[in-house]
């Protein structure tokens, strides 16, 4: 069996840039919070960067280019190559469901690698909603005069405020929940990492399209 990549380069180098990215946006983002609470609590000091209003602003905006342009790049490529299409699409509701019984069940099986299942289809294109979320509200909160079209559809400024928070706390939810499957699964590591393909010759490949 020939040696392969199951993820194309430009997809490992987008993800692991994105992780750095997500971590720096939200404790940035934790600290800037802070300084004027939308709800009845803050974030520990320790868990955010920056140090004052200033820096977590100063974090929050150098990061977000990071941010920002790695997404645009991440879904160019995944759109111009088709690979949207054939690694996230289709979701069949009867294989979700049973997808997501099994799971519930720590019974869920990863076995080819080379697919996505489909409690991992959704959870993978809903955090890509939540990144387009959290860039749009972004935007308005950043500066809402310039943006009015998106002001509107965030329902203003004050709730831009309120859906850029829950963007950020759906990507963290998403993480927490992505880092116990990684744990689980620990091979799909090496697959989404950076060492020599003949780590994948054992695994069973059923996808032609996938030779990358
Ligand atoms: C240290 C933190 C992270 C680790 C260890 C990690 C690990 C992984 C691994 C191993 C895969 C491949 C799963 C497989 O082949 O079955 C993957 C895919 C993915 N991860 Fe992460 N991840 C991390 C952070 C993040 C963050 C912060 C996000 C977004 C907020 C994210 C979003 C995704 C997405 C969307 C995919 C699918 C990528 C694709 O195939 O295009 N990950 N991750």
């Amino acid at each position: 069996m020939p040696a392969i990549a199951l993820h194309p380069l430009t997809i490992r180098i987008c993800h692991w840039l994105n992780a750095i990215a997500v971590f720096l946006m939200v404790t940035s983002g934790w600290r800037i919070y802070n300084a004027s609470p939308i709800f009845n609590f803050t974030f520990p000091k320790a868990m955010t960067i920056g140090g004052w209003l200033g820096g977590g602003i100063l974090w929050h905006f150098a990061a977000m280019w990071l941010f920002g342009i790695n997404a645009l790049i991440y879904i160019g490529v995944n759109l111009y190559s088709g690979r949207l299409r054939h690694k996230f699409f289709p979701i069949r509701p009867q294989q979700l469901w049973a997808d997501i019984n099994d799971a519930l069940h720590l019974k869920l099986q990863h076995t080819d690698l080379s697919h996505y299942n489909a409690v991992q289809k959704c959870a993978y294109l809903s955090v890509m909603v939540a990144i387009a979320i959290a860039i749009g509200s972004g935007l308005v909160i950043w500066n809402s005069s310039q943006f009015p079209l998106l002001r509107e559809l965030m329902g203003g400024f004050d709730n831009a405020r309120i859906v850029h928070f829950f963007a950020m706390v759906f990507m963290v939810g998403f993480v927490l929940i992505h880092l116990v499957m990684v744990a689980l699964v620990p091979v799909t590591l090496k697959s989404m990492g950076f060492s020599r393909p003949r780590l994948f010759k054992s695994v069973s490949l059923k996808s032609k399209s996938l030779e990358v």
